[in-house]
């Protein structure tokens, strides 16, 4: 039988994409398998479909396997590729940065029903890791001024990085702690997804949270410490009515309500995911008086009526 000689550029039936694929499949997850193998071609996914003969250079096919080696130790498809999309964005996602979690789009659906299109509304979003939550809302309210913080440097930088790249204008950028790093500063609505994890959880030792920044993920004995110090600090940076969302734990609903009410914001809710799960609690600071239409709540169909 005649051996086939296989000439540097000719396809090797061993490293075309469906068979380079057939063997990643059985070490890694099957979509991650593929989000990888886009990355190391520089491909959209919508390539794969018409290309399954197409064959891979030797240098292609070590990459791709340093990269399966990578995810075989469990380091994030996120950070291997240094990318993550949100919303309708491509976000740059590094060890610095939580990666961003399609969950949290559920914060942006709620902040965006209380924040009327064409207005210079003020928006701050506190602990924005990437910049997710920021800009989502920058992009959809482009007439909104919004300000984004962090205490951690290097995730600053990244956020305003995705800015940068995703052509978004109307964010700044302030580094520190929650609101002190903002003095003297007012908003129409805040939004914030800190670390909410008791410290010493064991999923901590678990999946992509092993890998990602321990003070993206932990805070304090019950989890509770940075919303503690967000909705006790929110009430002197809000203006009359102006709302404060926060993302939490699925078991935190009724703790962080707790908090809102003892805080004595009004118009206080827990916002569940499509599970059925408590995801985001909301509550306001008072008008005062009237409340101007564009600001009143609108209750979406899975609330969950403050406990009080
Ligand atoms: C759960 S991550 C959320 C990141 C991003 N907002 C998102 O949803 O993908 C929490 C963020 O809070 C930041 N953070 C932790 N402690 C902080 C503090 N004291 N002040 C401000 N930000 C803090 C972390 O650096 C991290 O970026």
């Amino acid at each position: 039988m005649q051996a086939h000689a296989y000439h540097s550029g000719m396809a090797s039936p061993h490293t075309t994409v469906a068979a380079l694929l057939v063997q990643a499949r059985a070490r890694i997850d099957p979509i991650d398998a593929e989000w990888l193998l886009l990355h190391v071609l520089g491909k959209p996914r919508s390539w794969l479909f018409a290309h399954a003969d197409d064959a891979l250079t030797d240098t292609q096919a070590a990459r791709f396997d340093a990269l399966l080696v990578r995810r075989e130790a469990g380091e994030p498809v996120a950070y291997i590729t240094g990318s993550r999309g949100f919303w309708t964005l491509e976000l740059a996602v590094s060890p610095a940065t939580l990666i961003p979690r399609p969950e949290t789009e559920l914060l942006v659906e709620q902040a965006l029903e209380r924040l009327p299109a064409g207005r210079a509304l003020r928006i701050a979003d506190l602990g924005t890791g990437s910049g997710a939550i920021a800009l989502a809302l920058a992009k959809e309210r482009p007439q909104a001024q919004v300000v984004a913080t962090d205490a951690s440097p290097e995730a600053l930088a990244i956020a305003q990085h995705n800015a940068l790249h995703n052509h978004i204008g109307n964010v700044e950028f302030h580094l520190g702690s929650w609101l002190q790093a903002l003095p003297g500063d007012a908003f129409d609505l805040i939004t914030s997804n800190p670390p909410y994890i008791a410290d010493g959880d064991p999923h901590l030792d678990q999946g992509d949270l092993r890998f990602e920044p321990a003070m993206a993920l932990s805070c304090g004995p019950d989890g509770l410490n940075a919303i503690r110090t967000i909705v006790r600090d929110a009430p002197a940076h809000l203006r009359p009515g102006g709302w404060l969302l926060l993302e939490h734990g699925l078991d935190q609903g009724g703790a962080v309500r707790a908090l809102l009410e003892s805080a004595a914001y009004v118009d206080i809710a827990t916002v569940q995911d499509l599970e059925q799960r408590d995801r985001v609690t909301l509550g306001r600071i008072p008008q005062g008086g009237s409340c101007p239409p564009s600001l009143r709540s609108h209750a979406p169909a899975a609330i969950a009526p403050s406990a009080g």
